[in-house]
C-alpha cells in the first residue's frame, strides 16, 4: 500500500508498469461490491491496477457527513488484494492537500448548476479537483467510475476531453442489492425501516422504464412514475427526478432511446441517488 505519492511512484516503478497499461479506481473506500466490481472491470482490462482510497474533504459541503464518513482502511485493503488489484493508493489529507486545500480548482461548469450540483454546491468543484490531482498522480490509460454517480462521471468524462487527460473514461453498471437498492457506502447509515423505505427509489425508476416500455414519452409523466413511489413512502423526501439525455444531462421531453432518469430523494438524514437506463440496464 503507498501511503504517499513518492511511495506510490516507487510501487509503479517496482512494477514496471509503464510497459503495461495501467488502470485507475478512485474511490473513497468503506469498499462494497459495487466498487469491487470497478476493480474487477480494471483488473481485467488492464496490466496494472491502482485502487485509490482518498475521502475528500473537498467534495463534502458544510454540515455534510464528512466526519462520520465510514473509514476502515485495512478491510479496504484486504477486498483490494482479495480482488486482484495491484496498488492501494491511500494518502493523507496533508499528502494531496498540503496547504489545507487547493487554491487553484477545477470549474465544472453549467452541468453541475443542476441535480446533485443544487443541493451540494461546491461537490462537483471538489470531486473533479481531486480526479485531476489522482490523474496527474498516477497517470492511468483507464479510469474506471460507477453509474450510479451519473452526473459525476459525465462530468469526469467532459473534464476529461475538454483538458485533453488523455485518460479513457470507463463506466461500469450499478450493482444492486437483492431487492434493487442501489449499493452505497451510505446506506450504512440506514435504520431498518429507512432501509425498507429506501427502496422507494428503484420502485419509481422501474416504474419508469415500465412506462416508457409501453410507449410513455413525456418527461412529466415519466417523472410522474416516479414522484408516486417516493410520494407513498413517508420516509422519503423527494429532492428531485429528471429525464435527462445521458451523454450531457440536459432535459429531454420527449424521452428516448438514450434517455435516463435521475432521481435523489432524503431517507432520514440519509441523502440517497439513482438512476436508471430507460432503454438499457438496469
Ligand atoms: O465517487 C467517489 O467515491 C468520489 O466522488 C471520487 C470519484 C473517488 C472522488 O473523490
Amino acid at each position: 500500500m503507498a501511503r504517499t505519492i513518492a511511495e506510490l511512484a516507487g510501487a509503479l516503478h517496482d512494477a514496471h508498469i509503464r510497459a503495461g497499461r495501467i488502470g485507475l479506481v478512485p474511490t473513497m473506500g468503506s469498499l462494497h461490491e459495487g466498487h469491487l466490481s470497478l476493480v474487477d472491470r480494471a483488473v481485467a482490462g488492464v496490466d496494472v491496477t491502482v485502487v485509490s482510497i482518498f475521502v475528500n474533504p473537498m467534495q463534502f459541503g458544510p454540515g455534510e457527513d464528512l466526519d462520520r464518513y465510514p473509514r476502515d482502511l485495512e478491510r479496504d485493503r484486504a477486498l483490494c488484494d482479495a480482488r486482484g488489484a495491484d496498488i492501494v493508493f491511500a494518502p493523507e489529507v496533508a499528502e494531496l492537500y498540503p496547504d489545507g486545500g487547493a487554491l487553484v480548482t477545477v470549474d465544472p461548469g453549467r452541468l453541475a448548476d443542476r441535480f446533485c450540483g443544487t443541493a451540494r454546491p461546491g461537490h462537483f468543484r471538489g470531486v473533479l479537483t481531486v480526479v485531476a490531482k489522482l490523474f496527474s498522480i498516477v497517470r492511468p490509460d483507464v479510469a474506471v467510475f460507477g453509474r450510479k454517480d451519473l452526473q459525476q462521471a459525465v462530468l469526469v468524462r467532459r473534464m476529461t476531453a475538454d483538458l485533453d487527460f488523455g485518460v479513457e473514461i470507463d463506466v461500469a453498471p450499478i450493482v444492486r442489492e437483492a431487492d434493487g437498492l442501489a449499493l452505497s457506502s451510505r446506506n450504512a447509515y440506514l435504520s431498518a425501516a429507512e432501509r425498507e423505505q429506501a427502496v422507494g427509489l428503484v420502485r419509481g425508476l422501474e416504474a419508469a422504464r415500465r412506462a416508457y416500455r409501453a410507449g410513455g414519452r413525456t418527461a412529466a409523466g415519466l417523472e410522474e412514475q416516479v414522484r408516486a413511489e417516493v410520494r407513498s413512502r413517508p420516509l422519503l423526501d423527494l429532492e428531485y427526478v429528471g429525464v435527462v439525455r445521458m451523454a450531457d444531462l440536459e432535459p429531454v421531453d420527449p424521452a428516448g432511446p438514450a434517455s435516463a432518469v435521475l432521481v435523489a430523494a432524503r431517507c432520514g438524514t440519509t441523502r440517497l441517488i439513482d438512476n436508471v437506463l430507460l432503454d438499457g440496464a438496469p
